[in-house]
């Protein structure tokens, strides 16, 4: 990440993972004139429709990889469990830099960061064993969640623990995993900002985020007072993240609004989820600023456009229908071209901004 000088249009994008938020960041990309190219190992890249090439390589097949990076001025991700070790050849044309991978990868240590910097999360302890969840639980107490460290995503590699009776009978993870306490919260938010090569900062309205089944279902906005309260200190928090991270484009961190204050529960170094809502709702969407961040070029205006907007996650099945949803003039629908709607898949999103 050495440039100091803005990419010049026409410059090419390298991004790594080919889901929806790389089709989103694309878009936005080719609006100012870059062009963008995808790498990934998954069978269906839907980020592939809106790029100009496609490498759909292993992570580890270093020769792709490198063929991917000749044609790259600057490569990001749109997927967070892409491998450090993969991508450590493509050195300074990474933005962010990796090691917010790094942090983010494990929940583990992404707790023991941001407590390390005066956040608060909910209570945990590393969980190797079955022995290490009983002393687990029974420091913590129960109900919890026992979560893999790494790769969860949408809920999954998670598991509910009622009481101190379920240790002996749930099937414990091949990997490392973390168990935490089921906090209390009144609402969940995020804080999502962008961070320019100069360390300035900008951030969009936090949303409230309902979750279904593990999964984010609709974010909302006006939030709840609860999490208007709680916003600036989770913000302030959020920006010494950031600043740790010499981090450079979006970054993302979950809270819980509690009684106690925010209460961290995980980051996502990259655009997110809870954010959509900006293509339509701000001035500047999350996708043009991560674009933009990490180009070198100045940060845009971030505040909302309307007064209160609802985005909906279109999950499985339902995106069969989901042009019903255009009988409201004021909905725009985003499907992501996903050949199968699976159960429980992210198909697509609605946003609806309302002005009165
Ligand atoms: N300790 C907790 N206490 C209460 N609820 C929790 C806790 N951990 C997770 N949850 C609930 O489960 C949801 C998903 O958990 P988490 O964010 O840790 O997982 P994830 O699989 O990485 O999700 P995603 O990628 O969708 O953000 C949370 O948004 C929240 O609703
Ligand atoms: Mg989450």
């Amino acid at each position: 990440m050495k440039k100091t000088k803005p990419l010049a249009p026409g410059s090419t994008i390298g991004i790594l993972g080919g889901g929806q938020l790389g089709r989103m960041m694309a878009m936005a990309a080719a609006q100012m004139g870059y062009r963008c190219i995808t790498y990934s190992p998954e069978k269906e890249i839907v980020a592939a429709d809106v790029c100009a090439d496609t490498f759909q390589n292993a992570w580890d097949d270093r020769a792709a990889m490198a063929a991917f990076a000749q044609n790259c001025d600057v490569v990001t991700w749109e997927f967070e469990n892409v491998p450090v070790d993969a991508i450590s050849q493509l050195g300074d044309l990474l933005a962010p830099h990796p090691r917010a991978l790094e942090t983010a990868q494990d929940r583990l240590n992404e707790k023991r960061f941001v407590e390390g910097l005066g956040g608060r999360a909910a209570p945990y302890a590393p969980v190797d064993n079955r022995a290490d969840l009983a002393s687990a639980v029974e420091r913590i107490g129960a109900p919890g969640i026992l979560k893999t460290r790494g790769d969860g995503y949408d809920g999954k590699g998670q598991w509910r623990i009622r009481s101190a009776h379920e240790v002996d009978g749930v099937s414990l993870p091949a990997g490392p995993a973390i168990y935490e306490g089921l906090v209390e919260f009144d609402a969940e938010f995020s804080v999502i900002l962008a961070r320019g090569r100069g360390g300035e900062i900008v951030f969009w309205d936090s949303t409230h985020n309902i979750h279904e089944d593990g999964m984010l279902a609709r974010s909302v906005l006006p939030a709840p007072a609860i999490v208007a309260a709680q916003v600036d200190e989770a913000r302030d928090l959020s920006r010494q993240v950031a600043d740790a991270l010499g981090y450079v484009g979006v970054l993302t961190l979950e809270f819980f609004a509690t009684a106690q204050g925010p209460v961290f529960n995980e980051m996502a170094p990259r655009v997110h989820n809870s954010g959509h809502w900006t293509i339509e709702g701000a001035v500047t969407s999350q996708f043009q600023n991560h674009v933009r961040a990490i180009l070198g070029l100045p940060l845009g205006d971030t505040r909302t456009v309307a007064p209160a907007m609802v985005m909906h996650n279109i999950v499985g099945k339902d995106a069969k229908t989901a042009h019903a949803s255009l009988s409201d003039p004021a909905t725009q629908l985003h499907l992501y071209g996903k050949a199968r709607a699976l159960d429980g898949r992210k198909m697509g999103h609605t946003t609806t901004l309302k002005f009165d």
